[in-house]
């Protein structure tokens, strides 16, 4: 048997990238030769195997046949007579259909060497229709390999076009996509993810309500970049700029989608978009079955956006409600997250990318304040259940109306 490095592990090494994990392709072998080695089989259809040791992946060289919608519809043919080749032919692209043996001596039967000089993200060959959450994977491989130069070729995004035209995606499932969006929202620049898989058509599929925020104006005084999707897109790039976790980036995604319900007459104003945008984000969280954390920030931000920008002009009752709402007291970190997501909203406007958001510390202090109430000593008046929940209530108020003074003083 002969035992290859393939993929992703063998395309970052040629590109100087730090390679994390590695699978190997064994040709000439058995199942039953694998099991005598010791490598313990991964699932019951699949010719993958880990190593005894290591743990990696060891995959025998194996054609893949469609045979039905969806990623279930396939049929393996596993045999030592499959060649490298062979394997790497039903692969997505050209840069991950490489292979190295012990020696670095490379076989590239596809050219990924050329294109990961020429930038360029090119399907192998037909078969890359054969899995449509590939269309995701090209755009999240654009939007970590921007930052060197590279594009998806124009033939691969007239493949993804016609892969989404077909409604392939629609049999993909959440939990596959999810794990896709969730890594590309990850990369350094995310915004590409969402430019590309708009740009082949499956952003209206997978996400019509962001898709619908294209074309939508927004007054130039606020957001001098006017369009609402392209806002979209630049308060993402912000949230990766500033190396904002998962919850953050999924919030800046969708925190404006009610904007994409206004009526043109109202144009460019969106009143109430905030409140109109929830039943969208929901719809999107749960589509993808998106983490708790997620799914709960990202509701959050797209109610409450606006209160954040407009912190220091909010009265100590609305501001007392508002901390309330977020749990503040024992849920610190998830307001964190939200001042944070704002901040980010705030910055994703064309030419204030540098302005300074006053706004995030004034919370912080709200809070702060909010949260030294003690409540041993309204214990000690005597007050209990709901009256001991309004006298806390009212002890808060009182130190926020103290800390609006004392910070506008
Ligand atoms: N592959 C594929 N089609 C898929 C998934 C994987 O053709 N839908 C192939 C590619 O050759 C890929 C390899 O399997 O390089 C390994 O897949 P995976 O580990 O998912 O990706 P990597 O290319 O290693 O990339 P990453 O750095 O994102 O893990």
């Amino acid at each position: 048997m002969q035992i290859y490095k393939v993929g992703g592990a063998v395309r970052d090494r040629l590109l100087g990238k730090p390679v994390t994990d590695i699978d190997w392709v064994v040709v000439g072998a058995t199942t039953e030769e694998m099991l005598a080695k010791g490598f313990r089989p991964v699932g019951a259809d699949f010719p993958v195997f880990l190593h005894p040791k290591s743990g990696e992946e060891y995959a025998l060289a194996r054609t893949e046949r469609k045979n039905g919608r969806g990623y279930g519809g396939f049929i393996f043919h596993a045999s030592p007579d499959v060649t490298l080749e062979e394997d790497l032919i039903r692969r997505d692209l050209t840069i991950n259909a490489m292979a190295e043996d012990d020696q670095q001596n490379l076989t590239d039967p596809y050219h990924g060497q050329r294109d990961l000089e020429a930038r360029l993200l090119r399907h192998v060959s037909p078969a890359f229709a054969e899995d449509p959450l590939r269309v995701l994977r090209v755009a999240r491989f654009a939007a970590r390999y921007a930052e060197l130069g590279f594009t998806v070729a124009p033939e691969t995004l007239e493949l993804m076009r016609q892969l989404t035209e077909s409604g392939e995606l629609e049999a993909l499932t959440p939990e596959r996509s999810w794990k896709e969006i969730a890594r590309a929202l990850m990369e350094d620049q995310p915004q590409v993810f969402i430019k590309v898989l708009r740009e082949c058509g499956a952003l209206k599929v997978l996400m019509p309500e962001v898709d619908a925020l294209f074309g939508v104006p927004q007054p130039e005084a606020h957001h001098p970049e006017i369009d609402t999707g392209v806002h979209t897109l630049s308060v993402l790039e912000q949230a990766a700029l500033h190396k904002q976790p998962l919850t953050v980036r999924w919030a800046c995604l969708l925190h404006d989608l009610g904007k994409g319900l206004t009526p043109e007459e109202e144009w460019p104003r969106h009143i109430a978009h905030e409140h109109k945008g929830l039943k969208l984000i929901k719809a999107v969280n749960e589509r993808f079955k998106a983490p708790k954390d997620c799914q709960e920030l990202a509701l959050l931000v797209g109610e409450y956006h606006t209160h954040s920008h407009r912190a220091l002009e909010l009265k100590p009752s609305t501001l007392l409600e508002l901390l309330q709402n977020f749990d503040v007291y024992r849920r610190p970190q998830r307001f964190e997250e939200f001042i944070a997501a704002c901040e980010m909203d705030a910055r994703g406007r064309k030419g204030l990318e540098q302005r300074s958001y006053p706004q995030a510390d004034y919370l912080r202090g709200a809070a702060t304040a909010a949260r030294s109430v003690a409540v041993q000593p309204l214990l000690e008046k005597g007050f209990k259940g709901p009256e001991l929940g309004e006298a806390i209530k009212g002890e808060r108020l009182k130190a926020l109306k103290g800390y609006k003074e004392a910070a506008s003083a």
